[in-house]
């Protein structure tokens, strides 16, 4: 079939690249100059495993290209997919203006009698769908389409996988036509299909996300009164998750939640509900749970230290999660950012986010050493901190971790680390919510 994607970031791109991979023909628009022209070069603006050798076969093959006309894009597909960012406001309510900018640029180009399915892919509060609708038509009266809600759930890190082999796919639409196109679309993917409304779909988005932030906050909640009456969390998340209704995925505690899906879409799940005059006050209390959690963890390492300032302190990961060099967002940017505040000299470490986080600022270059390696990160610290459970942390050479600290404590954000062995090892280790095994 022949598809557009408007939007090439992290979910229109890996869209595009999978659908590719299963035979259909994809053109990807973005208006970014300088992103469309690396994707020609064969450059892909982000990290994710598998990614670039799909973009590069499915390029090769010629069917997938780039480009950063939506004329081109619309004319030439059937089914337009959007795929544009949805950010936050201040209030904590999405904004809508890329995606109702694109259901204008698409309605330029629309050609009455001439048949087009126009996608929403980005994750947008219920009733966008309605509101793009009304935009095509308020545009160009005598189009023929239709609006379908059709939300993505890839995660970052893993999105290949995840798009090629989906749990599910949601097809919310009010037109038999495009959700027979839309089911054919899907077809060789081979996931169960659920058809929608199109405002249930786009509700399925935000409370799949919001239910997946509140069972982390839930666990971290758990963590603090393990901490405070001698129990281990990971053994508790254990035994609650072996129940098949409760499951053990997403009950890792941690540092808590971030990254550019988690923090924004409870938000605006808040925000759509109290709109809607039905306020969602349990996801306030997640939102609380979520930020407490990092606050509780910087007074466990002022606890030990006593005084951040210039304490000489390492800092191992800085992406919101890892196998992605994704750095909005990240607790573990917060983290450092605390920490440096407090005067403390921090040497980081990341596998792909560091050069980001510098380049975009998000963390003071002139403050914040970047080391080369993990250990050399350790290099005299006086304490080490881990802060996103990257696998290569877990596989280092401790005996020499701990010959090149000033003084061996570690802080596990992640619970990435056994605790009966790193005491072995002669480290201090303070984990999260292990109060048997250590604070
Ligand atoms: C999330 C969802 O998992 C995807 O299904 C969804 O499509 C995506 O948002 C989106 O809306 O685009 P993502 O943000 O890539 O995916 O990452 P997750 O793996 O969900 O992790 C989010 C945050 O939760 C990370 O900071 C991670 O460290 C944290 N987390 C996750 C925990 O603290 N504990 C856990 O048990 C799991």
């Amino acid at each position: 079939m022949e598809l557009c994607i408007i939007g090439s970031g992290y979910v229109g791109l890996v869209s595009g690249a999978c659908f590719a991979e299963v035979g259909h023909h994809v053109i990807c628009v973005d208006n970014d100059q300088r992103k469309i022209d690396a994707l020609q070069a064969g450059k892909i603006p982000i990290y994710e495993p598998g990614l670039e050798e799909l973009v590069t076969r499915n390029v090769s093959a010629k069917r997938l290209r780039f480009t950063n006309s939506t004329e081109d894009g619309v004319r030439n597909s059937q089914i337009i997919f959007i795929a544009v960012p949805t950010p936050p406001q201040p209030d904590g309510s999405v904004d809508l203006s890329f995606i109702e900018r694109v259901a204008r640029e698409i309605s330029n180009v629309l050609v009455p009698g001439e048949y087009r399915v126009v996608v929403d892919k980005s994750t947008v509060p219920v009733k966008t769908g309605e509101k793009v609708a009304d935009t095509i038509r308020r545009y160009k009266k005598d189009a023929t389409f239709d609006v379908v809600s059709n939300p993505e759930f890839l995660r970052e890190g893993c999105a290949v996988p995840d798009l090629m082999n989906p749990d599910r796919v949601v097809i919310g639409s009010s037109s038999q036509k495009a959700t027979d196109l839309m089911k054919k679309v899907y077809e060789p993917f081979k996931a169960p299909i659920l058809v929608t409304d199109v405002n249930s779909a786009e509700l399925i988005k935000h409370a799949a996300n919001s239910f997946l932030s509140l069972k982390i906050s839930y666990i971290n909640a758990v963590s603090a009164i393990c901490e405070a009456a001698g129990a281990d969390v990971e053994l508790v998340a254990d035994g609650i998750g072996m129940d098949k209704r409760i499951g053990r995925n997403f009950l890792n505690a941690g540092l808590g939640y971030g990254g550019s899906c988690f923090p924004k879409d409870v938000k605006a799940f808040i925000a759509i509900s109290k709109q809607l005059g039905t306020p969602f006050k349990l996801l306030e209390e997640v939102e609380r749970i979520n930020e407490t959690q990092l606050a509780r963890f910087i007074d466990k390492i002022r606890e030990a230290l006593w005084v951040l300032k210039d304490k000489k302190i390492a800092v191992w990961g800085l992406t919101f999660k890892p196998d992605t060099d994704d750095v909005r967002n990240s607790v573990a940017i917060e983290l450092v950012n605390k920490i440096v505040a407090e005067g403390a000299h921090v040497t980081a470490y990341d596998p792909k986010g560091a050069e980001k986080a510098i380049e975009w600022k998000l963390i003071d270059g002139s403050k914040v050493k970047i080391a080369a390696t993990p250990l050399e990160a350790v290099e005299g610290a006086e304490a080490l901190i881990l802060a996103t459970e990257w696998k290569e942390f877990a596989n280092q050479n401790f005996e020499e971790v701990k010959k090149a600290m000033h003084t061996p404590l570690v802080f596990d954000g992640r619970n990435l680390f056994n605790p009966e062995t790193m005491r072995e090892l002669g480290f201090d280790y303070h984990g999260v919510g292990r109060g048997v095994a250590g604070k």
